[in-house]
């Protein structure tokens, strides 16, 4: 049976721990909702990173309202991008800076990719949404572990669809392209992207427990989740109409949602065992593809080929 992560976090307090929280991609949404919600619990610091400064302004001040108010948060926004990966290494420079001598204890990746049905590549010849969505989130995942930047026992989490498998994937054509050259409508694009997103990032991060057993990394599906933006015109054909009816009958809202992250974070070690988790926090296992551990060997060559060694 799922947790009740609200109930159970209403015996949680984070005020006596000295704690630093860093949310990438929380100027908005999900991410914007989980960094309230570590403020809530009197997390002393939380960081958010995201483009646009305004928005990651608006944050602070919410962070600052509702902590405790025994005990004042320390907030920090580092602005920066993740679309190549150039600005993903500055980012984990940024960051390690920003998780200071101590280090991250808390690390969740809320930064958004979409896929988009077409290929528009970046910099370095990837599809811009897949390196947000994937490239970026191993980036900083394995540059802030591999570089000292986490705290002892520290958690890495990442919020995006999990479980979903593109059995035909090749390391070889990660941003699709051979794929929609042979004909593929937008719609079917669109759906293998999406398993495309899951494979990767499920595999990455089954790679990084195994790798790196002293920390623990997560990888949580969102489900619907009516985030400021969510706009069901990205949708690509008939989708549209599913997401728009799921979204009228069974999304939450990003406040309701970030409460299963930062339950799963918080809560005592021994009593998350899973890594892998449906959008109701039942444990659910890696894809198809990514179960595979060629394959795992073989995408964690290529993205460290990519990112570049520490
Ligand atoms: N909401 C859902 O129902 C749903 C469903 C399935 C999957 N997901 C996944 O869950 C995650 C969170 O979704 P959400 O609905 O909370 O998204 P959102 O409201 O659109 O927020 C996305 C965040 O990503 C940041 N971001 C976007 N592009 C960036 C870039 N190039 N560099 C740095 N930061 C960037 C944005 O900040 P700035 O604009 O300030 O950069 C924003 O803080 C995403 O990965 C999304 O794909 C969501």
């Amino acid at each position: 049976m799922s947790p009740n992560a609200a109930k159970a976090l209403q015996t949680v307090s984070l005020t006596a721990q000295r704690k630093t929280a860093i949310v990438v991609g929380g100027t908005l949404g999900i991410g914007a909702a989980v960094a309230r919600q570590f403020a809530k619990l009197g997390c002393s610091r939380v960081v958010v990173f995201g483009r646009n400064q305004a928005r990651g302004a608006a944050v602070l001040e919410d962070l600052k309202r509702l902590a405790p108010g025994d005990s004042p948060v320390q907030v920090e926004f580092v602005k920066g991008e993740l679309s190549d990966v150039q600005s993903m290494r500055a980012a984990a420079e940024a960051l390690q800076q920003a998780g200071g001598e101590a280090g991250i204890d808390y690390l969740v990746m809320c930064q958004k990719g979409l896929p988009t049905a077409t290929i528009s590549e970046n910099a370095d010849g990837y599809d811009m949404a897949f390196a947000i969505q994937c490239i970026s989130r191993f980036a900083l995942a394995y540059l802030l572990t591999t570089r000292g930047a986490l705290a002892p026992g520290a958690a890495v989490l990442s919020i995006a669809d999990q479980g979903q498998s593109f059995d035909a994937l090749s390391v070889d054509d990660l941003s699709l392209a051979r794929h929609l050259a042979t004909g593929i409508s937008p719609t079917t694009m669109f759906l293998d992207q999406s398993k495309r997103d899951s494979s990767v990032l499920d595999a990455f991060h089954e790679e990084l427990n195994i790798r790196y057993p002293q920390y623990r990394y997560f990888h949580l599906s969102p489900g619907l989740v009516s985030s400021e933006q969510f706009d069901v015109n990205k949708f690509p054909g008939f989708l549209k109409y599913g997401v728009w009816l799921g979204q009228r009958l069974m999304s939450s809202t990003p406040a309701q949602y970030a409460m299963l992250p930062v339950y799963i974070l918080t809560a005592p070690a021994a009593s998350i065992t899973g890594r892998y988790f449906d959008s109701k926090l039942n444990p659910k296992p890696i894809g198809k593809w990514a179960a595979d551990a060629r394959n795992r060997e073989a995408l964690w060559g290529r993205l460290v080929g990519v990112v570049g060694e520490n």
